[in-house]
């Protein structure tokens, strides 16, 4: 993947960069709340960090080396050697069951999935709203927050969906705790909230999911796991 595979970081977005996200995380008060100087004055205190700093960097570590690093590290998670990609690429037809492959047709054509969660990393560069906002309960206004356009009220960023199923729980605030509940949600999200604001159109109305399309769609979305990553 290029520098700027991706143009947006974060769930609604705030951040252009890999790099300009890294530090989000350590300073972040519900997340690791430390300044990022006083990351770097811990690193340089850890010898094995302080050599490799130097020896790379050519200096102790700094705050741009710090997420230069990570930055580096995150554009090593390649997510290619699943049963998804296997199957497509003709390397490997056995693991990418018969369920996964139907299920494959339900997220591009009845489920809609497709028109949002699209490409190679399933995602794109676009917020929408998928009904999780309410301005009650639920009130993360998400792209809002960073451009002030009424319209962003409710809209995130479609996440990837690459190793989804190591990933619960789901969502940006984390609502649904399973793959099947967030399918359940898709299929009829006003069973879940009825008083979201904004609602994608896409979403308008139930998908009438059979119980067997349900389970066909889990197959895909499972189908999407690099063993790699299942390994410690
Ligand atoms: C209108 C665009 C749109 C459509 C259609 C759509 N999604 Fe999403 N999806 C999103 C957005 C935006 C989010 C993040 C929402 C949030 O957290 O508020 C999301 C979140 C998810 C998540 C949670 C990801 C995570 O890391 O927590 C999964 C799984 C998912 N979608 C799967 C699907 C499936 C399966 C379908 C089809 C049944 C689908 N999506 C249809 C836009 C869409």
């Amino acid at each position: 993947m290029n520098q700027s595979a991706r143009n947006f970081q974060f769930w609604d977005g705030r951040m252009e960069t890999l790099e300009e996200q890294a530090a989000g995380p350590i300073e972040n008060p519900v997340e690791m709340d430390m300044p990022l100087s006083f990351a770097v004055e811990k690193l340089n205190k850890h010898s094995q960090y302080r050599k490799f700093f130097i020896k790379i960097f050519g200096h102790p570590a700094d705050k741009k080396s710090v997420t230069d690093a990570i930055a580096a590290f995150e554009r090593t998670l390649e997510t290619s050697d699943t049963p998804f990609d296997n199957y497509t690429s003709g390397k490997d037809t056995t693991q990418f069951s018969a369920s996964a492959k139907r299920g494959q047709q339900i997220f591009n054509v009845k489920g809609k999935c497709f028109d949002c969660h699209f490409g190679p990393d399933f995602t794109n560069d676009f917020f929408r709203n998928i009904g999780l906002f309410n301005g009650k309960d639920l009130n993360d206004s998400g792209r809002f927050e960073v451009t002030r356009n009424p319209e962003d009220i409710g809209r995130f960023k479609p996440p990837g969906l690459r190793n989804i199923a190591m990933t619960a729980p789901y969502m940006h605030n984390g609502m649904h705790k399973t793959l099947r509940e967030v399918i359940d949600y898709y299929n009829e999200p006003d069973k879940f909230i009825s008083n979201s604001v904004n609602r994608d159109t896409l979403l308008a109305k139930p998908l009438g999911l059979t119980e067997q399309e349900k389970k066909d769609l889990e197959a895909f979305l499972n189908s999407l796991t690099d063993a790699r990553f299942i390994k410690k």
